[in-house]
C-alpha cells in the first residue's frame, strides 16, 4: 500500500534548503524505520530536480476495534490471536516468533499461552520450572524473557501433569491467566492458541477481545482443510482475520542447500486468495527452528538477521501494519444463528 494510501505522510516540508519528509507509521518499526528512511531517501535522491530530502520515520501503535459487545483490556492496545485448525502447525513457533518481532521493533508486548491442556510457552521462552509471584495479593505478575512478558498454564503446574479438566473449567482458567495477570501497558498481547475450532476456541474467541487472528497453516490440503476451519471461526463470530502465516513451505537441506516443498507447494497463497486474506509469511522447514525454539532462545533471538529471522520480522510487520489500518484486514463478517 503507498504510504500516502496509509496516511503514513504527516508532513513534507521545506527546512534550511532541504526537503524534510515525516512518516508516522502504525506499526513498531524501531529497527525497520531507517531501513525504510534510507529507501525513501534514496528514492527521492534519484528523482529528478526533488534537490536533498532528508526523511524521518516515527511511529505509533493505536488501539484497534475488538468484535461487537466486547470491551477492551484494560492498558492493553492490541489482542492477536495466532490460531490453526489443526495441531502441531507450528501456532507456538509462529506466535512466539511473533511476539519476539514486535517485541524487538520496540513494542510493549505480552505472550499469553492459551494452550491449557498442552501449554509450549515456558520452554518456547526459556522459562521452564519458575513460578510467578503476585506483588498485591491479587494478580500474578508475568515472567519476562527476551523483553517479552508471558503468562501460562505451565509456570502454574508441573510440566508433566496432565491437565484433566473439562470445558468449562479449562475456560474459567483462561479468563483468570488473562484477566488476573498484571500485564502493565501492552501495545499486543500475543495470544497462542490451542488446536482446533471446539467448544472451548469458541468460548475463547467469543469472550476475549481480540482485534485480529492470524492463521498458521502447513502447505498440504488436509491441513488447509482445518486451517480454513480455524479462518471462518474467526469470520463467524467477526474477528478480522489478518491473515495467513505457512510454515514448514520448503524444507532446505541443512548438508547440500536443495530446496524441496515436502508438505507440497502454494497451499497457503490459495487459501489466502480463496478467502481474501492476505498471505503474510512463509516459513521454511528448517531444523534452526526447531532447535532454537525449543531450546527456549527462539529464531528471531538466535539469529534475527538471518534468513529465517527476516521472515518472522517481516511476518510480523505486515500482521501489525494490516492490523493498525481499519478495514484494510479481511471484512468482519457475522453470521448469526437462526
Ligand atoms: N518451520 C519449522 N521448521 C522446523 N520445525 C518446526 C517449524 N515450525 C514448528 N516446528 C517444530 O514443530 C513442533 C510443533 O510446533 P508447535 O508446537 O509450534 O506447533 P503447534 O501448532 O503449536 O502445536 P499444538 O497444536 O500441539 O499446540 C515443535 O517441535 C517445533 O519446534
Ligand atoms: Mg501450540
Amino acid at each position: 500500500m503507498p504510504l500516502s494510501d496509509a496516511k503514513a505522510v504527516t508532513s513534507v516540508r521545506p527546512e534550511d534548503g532541504r526537503t524534510v519528509v515525516e512518516v508516522e507509521l502504525g506499526f513498531p518499526a524501531g529497527r525497520y524505520g531507517a531501513e525504510l528512511a534510507a529507501a525513501l531517501q534514496a528514492a527521492i535522491a534519484a528523482t529528478p530536480g526533488a534537490g536533498p530530502a532528508e526523511v524521518r520515520v516515527g511511529w505509533q501503535v493505536r488501539p484497534q476495534a475488538v468484535q461487537g459487545g466486547l470491551q477492551p483490556l484494560p492498558g492493553i492496545s492490541n489482542v492477536i490471536a495466532v490460531a490453526s485448525g489443526k495441531g502441531g502447525v507450528g501456532k507456538s513457533t509462529t506466535a512466539v516468533n511473533l511476539a519476539l518481532a514486535l517485541a524487538l521493533e520496540g513494542a510493549r508486548v505480552g505472550l499469553l499461552d492459551a494452550d491449557i491442556y498442552g501449554p509450549s510457552q515456558p520452554r518456547m521462552m526459556g522459562l521452564q520450572g519458575e513460578r510467578p509471584v503476585t506483588r498485591d495479593g491479587r494478580r500474578l505478575e508475568p515472567l519476562e524473557a527476551h523483553g517479552v512478558r508471558v503468562m501460562s498454564i505451565g509456570f502454574l503446574i508441573e510440566e508433566e501433569q496432565p491437565m484433566v479438566w473439562r470445558g468449562p473449567m479449562v475456560t474459567q482458567a483462561l479468563t483468570q491467566l488473562l484477566s488476573d495477570t498484571n500485564w502493565g501497558e501492552l501495545d499486543y498481547l500475543v495470544v497462542d492458541m490451542p488446536p482446533g475450532t471446539g467448544d472451548i476456541q469458541l468460548t475463547l474467541s467469543q469472550r476475549v477481545p481480540v482485534s485480529g487472528a492470524v492463521i498458521v497453516t502447513t502447505p498440504q490440503d488436509i491441513a488447509l482443510l482445518d486451517a480454513r476451519k480455524g479462518l471462518r471461526m474467526f469470520q463467524k463470530v467477526a474477528i478480522p482475520v489478518l491473515g495467513v502465516i505457512e510454515n514448514m513451505s520448503t524444507h532446505v537441506c541443512s548438508k547440500c542447500g536443495h530446496e524441496e516443498p515436502v508438505f507440497g507447494a502454494g497451499g497457503g497463497a490459495r487459501m489466502a486468495e480463496q478467502y481474501g486474506v492476505a498471505l503474510l509469511g512463509q516459513l521454511p522447514l528448517d531444523i534452526r527452528i526447531r532447535e532454537e525454539t525449543d531450546a527456549g532462545r527462539p529464531t528471531v533471538v538466535a539469529d534475527p538477521d538471518g534468513p529465517v529471522g527476516r521472515a518472522y520480522l517481516e511476518a510480523a510487520r505486515r500482521t501489525a501494519a494490516r492490523l493498525s489500518i481499519p478495514g484494510y484486514a479481511a471484512p468482519r463478517i457475522t453470521v448469526e444463528d437462526t
